[in-house]
C-alpha cells in the first residue's frame, strides 16, 4: 500500500490545513487508516463505528485483537452516543480535563462495535487537545478509534519520523505535525469510571492527585507497579511487555552519588567485554557518567522534559545499537509516576537498589 505523507505547519493558512484534514477525514469515512498527532503520542486512526476499520488497525500494528482501542472525540457531547450512561464523576472529569490527556472507561452503547472494544462491554473515550487532532476527528465524522501509531512492542511515536518508520506502506495516510506546543510524550491517563471508586489503570500527565481533587477518592490498579502481582491488569494492553528497547534496560534507585557510582562500575565492566552501554540521566548527574551513549532527561524539578524525551531515547538506543542501558529511577508520584511506569515496563521490572 502506498502511504500519503502530509505535513502541517503552524505557519500555514487555516484554509490549507482544513483542506488537508478534510481529505484525511474522507479516508476514515471510507474505512481507511490515518496516523495523526495528539498532545500525548501519535495515534493510528480508523472509524470507531466501523468494525472492519478496527480489524485493519490490529493488522497494521501487528497487535492482538483482544487489546481494546481508545475512541477519540472532538466535542464532549459526542460522549452521549458512545456510552449507555455517563456517571456524574465522569461528567466532572470531562469538564475539568477535556480536551486533554485523560481517557475514561464507561459502559458502551450498542453502536460501538465489539471489534473496537476488543470484545469488552466497556469503551475507552478521550477528547485530545491537539488542534490538528481535533479538526481531523471532526472531519472524520467525530469518532476515531486509535491506538498509539507504533508497531506492537515498540515505544509509542512522539514524532512523525517514527510513525513513518513503523507505518509507511501499512496505512493510507500519515499526518505529520511536530511543531505543536504542549506535547507530553507519554500516553494519556486511563481511568475506569465503571466502579463507585474510579481506578487509574494507566498513569499519565493527569495525576491521581489532580483526579482526586475533582471527584474524591480514586484508586490505582495494583498491577501497574507490582510485577509480582498475580492479578490481571484491568487495561488489557498493560499486560504486554511494551516499549522494550533491543538492549537490556535496568533501573537504578538510591542516593544520587551511589547511583552514578554503581552505573559507572557496570558500564566499565561492559566496556571491558566490548559491549556498548547507554545511560538515561537527569541533569545533576549527567556529566558524571562514562557510558558510550548518555541521554539527558533534564531536571527532576521539570519531569515533563523526561516525559517528552523518554520514547525518543529508547528508539535512539536501538538505532545506536546500545546493548546495556541503565536509567536513573524516578519517584512513584505525580508525573514521575507515569515515567517510572513506562520505564519499569521497558525494563521488564528490573530495578536495582543501591
Ligand atoms: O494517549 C493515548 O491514550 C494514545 C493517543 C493516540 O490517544 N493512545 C493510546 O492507545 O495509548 P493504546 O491503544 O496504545 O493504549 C490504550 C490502552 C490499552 O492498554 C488498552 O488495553 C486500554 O487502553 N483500554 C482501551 N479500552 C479499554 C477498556 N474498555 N477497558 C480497559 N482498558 C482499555
Ligand atoms: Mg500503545
Amino acid at each position: 500500500m502506498e502511504t500519503q505523507i502530509i505535513t502541517i505547519n503552524k505557519s500555514e493558512p487555516p484554509a490549507a490545513v482544513l483542506d488537508k484534514l478534510s481529505w484525511a477525514g474522507r479516508i476514515i469515512k471510507r474505512g481507511g487508516l490515518v496516523a495523526f498527532p495528539t498532545e500525548t503520542v501519535y495515534g493510528l486512526g480508523g472509524d470507531a463505528l466501523n468494525p472492519d476499520a478496527a480489524q485493519k488497525i490490529y493488522a497494521a500494528k501487528g497487535r492482538p485483537s483482544d487489546n481494546p482501542l481508545i475512541v477519540h472525540i472532538a466535542q464532549i457531547s459526542s460522549l452521549n452516543k458512545l456510552v449507555s450512561s455517563i456517571p456524574d464523576k465522569a461528567k466532572k472529569l470531562a469538564q475539568a480535563f477535556w480536551p486533554g490527556p485523560l481517557t475514561m472507561i464507561m459502559n458502551k452503547s450498542d453502536i460501538v462495535p465489539l471489534q473496537t472494544t476488543g470484545g469488552l462491554g466497556t469503551v475507552a473515550v478521550r477528547m485530545p487537545s491537539h488542534p490538528v487532532a481535533l479538526e481531523f476527528i471532526k472531519q472524520a465524522g467525530g469518532y476515531v478509534a486509535a491506538p498509539s501509531a507504533n508497531l506492537s512492542g515498540k515505544p509509542s511515536p512522539t514524532t512523525a519520523k517514527y510513525v513513518i518508520q513503523d507505518m509507511n506502506g501499512r496505512i493510507d495516510m500519515i499526518i505529520a505535525a511536530d511543531d505543536s506546543e504542549g506535547v507530553i510524550g507519554l500516553e494519556s491517563t486511563i481511568v475506569d469510571m465503571t466502579t463507585d471508586i474510579p481506578a487509574i489503570l494507566r498513569p499519565g500527565y493527569i495525576t491521581q492527585a489532580m483526579i482526586s481533587r475533582e471527584i474524591g477518592e480514586t484508586d490505582i490498579d495494583v498491577t501497574i507497579f507490582d510485577a509480582a502481582s498475580d492479578k490481571a491488569p484491568k487495561a488489557p494492553g498493560m499486560k504486554y511487555r511494551h516499549y522494550a528497547p533491543k538492549g537490556e534496560l535496568a533501573l537504578v534507585e538510591g542516593e544520587p552519588e551511589k547511583v552514578a557510582a554503581y552505573i559507572n562500575r557496570q558500564t566499565q565492566l561492559h566496556k571491558e567485554r566490548g559491549e556498548k552501554t547507554g545511560v538515561i540521566a537527569t541533569d545533576t548527574l549527567v556529566t558524571k557518567y562514562n557510558a558510550d551513549v548518555i541521554k539527558n532527561a533534564g531536571s527532576r524539578n521539570e519531569p515533563l522534559t523526561a516525559a517528552n524525551r523518554l520514547y525518543t531515547f529508547l528508539r535512539e538506543f536501538d538505532d545506536e545499537n546500545v546493548e546495556f542501558i541503565y536509567s536513573e529511577a524516578f519517584k512513584n508520584d505525580g508525573l514521575e509516576q507515569a515515567i517510572m511506569n513506562r520505564l519499569l515496563k521497558a525494563a521488564g521490572h528490573k530495578i536495582i537498589k543501591v
